[in-house]
């Protein structure tokens, strides 16, 4: 039976066994999927080598585990609702039965373009229901999915395929995301000239604008599914083969390609979904996430259909046509479990709460947070006007690189506390270690979290660079996976994370590397160098701070500033433009040359009475320049 933690006690009971017998309880939960054939091992390797292996010789398909195995039992409910940019546009609800059929055609579909088990394929899609099918579609024939946030640029576009060298590219002609229009195909035909491994791409109408065409290599979804099967056999996979490549940004260098595999990403995620959610036979799930980040991966397709649970796929924004859009879609589909990010959440609180209260919640049960700490005004925000004060608020804390869920309430389960995420799921071993990589002991302490065992849904590496998978995660402290993030264990041994201790921001719960904008940006002609900072932003979580050393001082800071964006954009895309410039004469720097960000850090969120030690600094005249100076 399917592990599904119903008390207080229980919890607590389980987490205990999970920790004496920590294989035993994997494995238990691995013996409720459908295996071709079982593992040979449970687990092997550690945090030592980065060698880490699940259910190892087990054979698997997850699509016959997401979508095969319901058919006979739940073929007929609904797996997928669609509701479109516009709330007057199509939309259409798909069950279990039609998304096996789909994902079956667009699997022939796929093998009939020569795509192969291990090949790569690249998805920059809108999200519409033919996003998660090509994905699963990827899954049923063996091939590794990247999909690729349909926001990025064309740069980053491109940058992502060479990574992995796909061999295809699934996109739309464009996509409408508020009232804004995204040339899909333009940017990937810009992408795609220099991107040599690419041989075919299959295009999804979505806008039905003029695009360009190139014969040969260019074809329609909807010709190409025709004529193809509703019927295809699963390809075996092995527990450790690859599932998909996710990129996502680390605190120096190009975006990591993180790796996920088969079995231990399947059964983490369906575990996860299970206990943190709750979601009954009859509820209505909603993630407001995009497919192209890890948790509309885990909990937007995968988790949800391995559960069996009826999902929304949403491809609107939180205030188009109004602020009041997520509301009206949770009382049009009587929704019962809410599932988004912080920034949407404030972004939400500046509007007139009538824009809440037009609408019947009274569906709710429980509600989500994810992708950043959330502060307490928003959680009691979320709390009093969304829940009505009856939904308990899971507060997931995890990372692209865990898989799933590892820090969290369980819906009703366990309890809840404002800016909190509470408590490690079992199976979940947290430390916080001090800075000389010692673990610090008790509660009511502070320190870098780290996560002292394996678990099943870990990344297994970085695709091409198994090096900086060890440096990043497995370094800094020995036989720990280091997760990048600050933390408190409260008197009550509750967690709260504090955000990122390395040079990563999180901007409106997106994740961007300081150097990545810094690159970027000094690609302009007139910058000499750049420094990236984060500094607090009521609505984003964080805002991007840019102090630039230009080489003449720009005549009209307004078109400067522009310039800028328009770089930014260009390059990586709109999500990582600076918020604030400010033009310098020089960067804190130490004597080996290190720019100094804590004091940056601190110019930047205003906070100017205590800049710490300047001393060190190679020329600490350059800080009183900067705290004169001014952001445009
Ligand atoms: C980073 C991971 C997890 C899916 C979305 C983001 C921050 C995530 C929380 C939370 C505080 C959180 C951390 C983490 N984060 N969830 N509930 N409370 N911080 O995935 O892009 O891989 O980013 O997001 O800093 O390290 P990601």
């Amino acid at each position: 039976m399917w592990l599904n933690i119903k008390s207080f006690e229980e919890y607590q009971n389980i987490y205990r066994q999970s920790e004496k017998d920590r294989l035993k309880f994997w494995e238990h939960e691995a013996g409720t999927f459908y295996w071709r054939k079982s593992w040979d091992k449970v687990h092997s390797g550690g945090f030592e080598k980065g060698d880490i292996k699940w259910f190892e010789g087990g054979k698997l398909n997850i699509t016959e585990n997401a979508l095969d195995r319901h058919l006979n039992t739940i073929g007929h409910k609904t797996a997928f609702i669609f509701e479109p940019n516009h709330p007057d546009s199509f939309r259409r609800t798909i069950t279990y039965r039609q998304l096996h059929e789909d994902v079956c055609r667009f699997a022939n579909v796929l093998e009939s373009k020569g795509i192969e088990k291990g090949d790569r394929v690249c998805i920059y899609m809108a999200m519409t229901p033919e996003l998660i099918i090509a994905a699963l579609a990827c899954a049923r024939i063996g091939a590794v999915h990247s999909i690729v946030f349909a926001g990025f640029s064309a740069q980053s576009l491109a940058e992502r395929i060479q990574d992995c060298d796909a061999k295809m590219l699934i996109t739309n002609d464009g996509l409408r995301r508020g009232d804004k229009h995204v040339p899909l195909k333009d940017i990937s035909d810009e992408a795609l000239e220099s991107c040599p491994t690419v041989k075919n791409v299959i295009v999804c109408q979505r806008t039905n604008r003029d695009i360009d065409w190139k014969d040969g290599r260019d074809e329609w979804w909807h010709n190409l599914i025709r004529n193809a099967s509703k019927r295809h056999t699963a390809v075996e996979m092995d527990a450790e083969d690859p599932l998909f490549i996710l990129y996502t940004s680390g605190s120096t260098g190009k975006p990591k390609g993180v790796l996920h595999t088969c079995g231990g990403y399947m059964v983490y995620t369906s575990y996860t979904f299970r206990n943190v959610f709750q979601v009954e036979e009859e509820d209505v799930y909603w993630c407001t996430a995009d497919a192209g980040w890890i948790t509309g991966h885990s909990y937007i397709i995968y988790g949800p259909l391995f559960n069996g649970a009826t999902g929304i796929i949403f491809e609107g924004t939180p205030t188009y046509p109004d602020a009041g859009r997520l509301w009206e879609v949770v009382e049009k589909y009587k929704v019962t479990h809410f599932y988004t990010a912080p920034t949407a959440i404030r972004a939400l609180m500046s509007y007139d709460l009538d824009y809440v209260r037009k609408y019947d919640l009274s569906s709710l049960k429980v509600l989500g947070s994810v992708g950043e700490p959330i502060n307490e005004e928003a959680w009691h925000w979320y709390n009093d006007h969304v829940g009505g004060g009856k939904c308990p608020i899971v507060d997931t804390w995890w990372q692209t690189e865990t898989g799933g869920i590892m820090i969290s309430p369980l819906a009703g389960i366990t309890p809840t506390k404002p800016g909190f995420a509470t408590l490690p799921l079992p199976g979940i071993s947290p430390a916080l270690m001090d800075e000389n990589g010692k673990e610090i002991e008790g509660n009511g302490v502070n320190g870098n979290l780290c996560i002292k065992h394996p678990w099943p849904g870990i990344a297994r590496t970085v695709w091409g660079d198994h090096e900086r998978y060890l440096k990043t995660y497995m370094s800094a402290y020995k036989g720990h996976y280091f997760t990048g993030d600050g933390c408190r264990r409260d008197a009550e041994g509750y967690y709260r994370i504090t955000g990122r201790v390395d040079d990563v921001l999180n901007v409106s719960g997106h994740r961007l590397g300081t150097a990545e904008i810094e690159n970027a940006i000094n690609e302009h002609p007139n910058i000499v160098e750049t420094a990236i900072v984060g500094y607090p932003h009521d609505i984003k979580g964080q805002g991007v701070f840019a102090f630039m050393i230009c080489e003449k001082d720009p005549k009209d800071p307004d078109a400067f500033k522009k310039e800028i964006h328009d770089l930014v954009t260009k390059i990586i895309g709109p999500i990582a433009k600076p918020d604030k410039i400010q033009i310098v004469a020089g960067l804190p720097k130490t004597r080996s040359g290190k720019i100094m960000r804590r004091i940056l850090r601190k110019i930047a969120a205003d906070d100017m009475d205590n800049l710490g030690d300047t001393s060190t600094l190679l020329d600490p005249s350059v800080v009183d320049d900067i705290v004169a100076g001014k952001a445009i």
